[in-house]
């Protein structure tokens, strides 16, 4: 049987190219040493910049929605939309909002922090290593039978998207919204030194977040203090922003963007397969487009 066991592990490694990213979240506690970006990016292919546009357009007002983003008098203030939170694949809500550093949890005597508290919502997190998302505690409780805890999310900061999960909210008065876990926030935005007491003021940052069971970061994927296994929540990730953008009807992420040469210079129904790209049979096209001479072309 030894012989075997080389031939299976190569044939794994192939039929998975992807390393699990199965991970001791303790040795990734630290405020200046957390989990490297790549364990919690959106993939290339997820059209980021048109989901950006797409959530600015969002507009139906969810149920306890608005909320200031500070608590200084006149702050602006931010509505949480509805508007994706009825499809049956995808389902989020989304608003745009600053990003204040949230430091709740084990590492709740991170930088600048004067109020935090050793325990988040579902847990004690630890925000040096779990990229997270706050949101408003009264939101949180409206919906608390779509959004029970550590549902995946992503925020697009500085044109670049990260995934993380709803793993606090914010009980101050008033609640504030546009906050986010010090890894995430310090992803984000990595040359501003943000912490407990400076967060990125610009209300510019896209929260997305996904409702229902099905979002939820499985317990074999995190524990009270960390997140154990990136791979899940950056594939579970994926697969639901991959469904909202279809539900939008976007498409193209920077796959079409980063093909050089015969770059497609159409969009079509099925991103990286337009005109002009690469092609072996006219399956490989869009729509009714044939392939000729190995490009997608119109019939
Ligand atoms: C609160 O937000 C407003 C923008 O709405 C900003 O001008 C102000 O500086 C912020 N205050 C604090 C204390 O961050």
């Amino acid at each position: 049987m030894t012989f075997l066991l080389p031939v299976l592990v190569a044939s794994l490694a192939l039929v998975n190219p992807t390393v699990a990213q199965s991970v001791d979240g303790s040795k990734y506690n630290s405020p200046t040493a957390g989990p490297p970006s790549s364990y919690f990016a959106a993939a290339t292919s997820i059209p980021v910049a048109a989901l950006k546009s797409a959530a600015a357009k969002a507009s139906t007002a969810a149920k306890d929605a608005t909320y200031p983003i500070n608590n200084s008098g006149g702050a602006a203030k931010v509505t949480i939309h509805s508007d994706w939170s009825k499809f049956s694949e995808g389902a989020a809500f989304v608003w745009v909002a600053d990003m204040d550093v949230d430091c709740d949890g084990i590492d709740y005597k991170c930088k600048g922090n004067q109020d935090g508290q050793s325990e988040t919502n579902f847990g004690a997190l630890a925000a040096y290593e779990v990229p997270w998302i706050v949101i408003p505690d009264k939101f949180g409780t409206t919906y608390q039978s779509v959004l029970p805890g550590n549902n995946v999310g992503a925020v697009i900061c500085d044109g670049k998207m990260f995934y993380g999960i709803y793993g606090d909210s914010d009980g101050d008065d008033p609640e504030v919204i546009g906050e986010a876990s010090w890894l995430m926030a310090r992803t984000c935005f990595p040359n501003d030194d943000l912490n407990g007491n400076a967060g990125h003021g610009s209300v510019d940052v896209t929260y997305i977040l996904f409702t229902g069971k099905d979002s939820v970061l499985p317990s074999s994927a995190l524990n009270k203090n960390y997140i154990t296994d990136f791979s899940t929540l950056r594939s579970m990730g994926d697969s639901l922003m991959g469904s909202l953008a279809k539900n939008l009807g976007l498409s193209g992420g920077s796959e079409t963007s980063t093909t050089t040469g015969s770059a497609p210079t159409t969009t079509c129904s099925w991103s990286g397969h337009c005109l002009g790209a690469s092609c072996s049979t006219e399956n490989d096209c869009s729509d009714d487009f044939v392939c000729t001479s190995g490009k997608c072309a119109n019939p």
